[in-house]
């Protein structure tokens, strides 16, 4: 049995599969075209898990899965302990986590109400900042909440940041670079020692050619 390897279903899994497929790693299966979670590989008895991203680290550090690819994003909010090590950035699915507000809005409140699904990461960052923040747990579409007045302002992935203009928003802040990462399970660090750093090499390798 060689790799079990959990993927971020959605953008990362699309920006990720060209760099696995360069580095051996092929699904005997079309992916995308399948309602389908778990594909073997053409080569070296692999098998390809596709999950939520934010479930990606759980299964890594359970050992579900030797190897996981996930954003960083995921890992910066996850409060599951230890279990993995982030071994290697993938450089795919380039974004930043940004806190955001309506265009001119002063920010003066206090507490400052802050709508997130990344609690954790607007918890720390503005704590360190010494500002007193009442956050509240969203699960998408964060840009709504200054617009319905449920919060004073957002943290969220911003790319382009196309989402925000489109709803009269601006950044503010950068709290984190975002790319995709590859995560190792720390038994499989050791017990499988040699098929993961076969693995790393050879995405690194292509890395360095792109
Ligand atoms: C993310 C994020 C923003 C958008 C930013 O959402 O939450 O809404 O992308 O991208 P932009 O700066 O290029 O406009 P995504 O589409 O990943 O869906 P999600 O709400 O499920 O996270």
């Amino acid at each position: 049995m060689g790799l079990t390897i959990a993927l971020n279903r959605g953008r990362i899994l699309k920006e990720c599969m060209p760099l696995l497929e360069a580095a051996g790693i092929r699904p005997e299966e079309d992916i995308y075209g399948s309602r389908k979670l778990v594909f073997k590989t053409v080569d070296g008895d692999h098998r390809l898990v596709i999950m939520r991203g934010s479930d990606v680290p759980t299964y890594v550090a359970y050992g579900a899965a030797d190897v996981g690819i996930t954003g960083k994003d995921t890992l910066l909010e996850y409060r599951g302990g230890g279990g993995f090590y982030e071994r290697l950035d993938l450089g795919i699915g380039r974004c930043r986590i940004m806190s955001a507000a309506p265009v001119g809005a002063g920010l003066n409140q206090s507490p400052l109400t802050v709508a997130t699904k990344f609690v954790n990461i607007a918890e720390e960052y503005y704590e360190s900042k010494g500002r007193h923040v009442s956050i509240i747990k969203l699960s998408g579409a964060m840009e709504l909440a200054p617009l319905m007045n449920l919060a004073d302002c957002i943290v969220d992935i911003v790319d382009t940041g196309n989402t925000l203009r489109a709803n009269g928003l601006e950044p503010l802040e950068t709290i984190a670079e975002i790319s995709a990462r590859l995560i190792v399970n720390h038994a499989s660090m050791k017990t499988r020692f040699d098929e993961v750093q076969h693995l790393i090499e050879r995405l690194r390798q292509n890395l360095v050619e792109r």
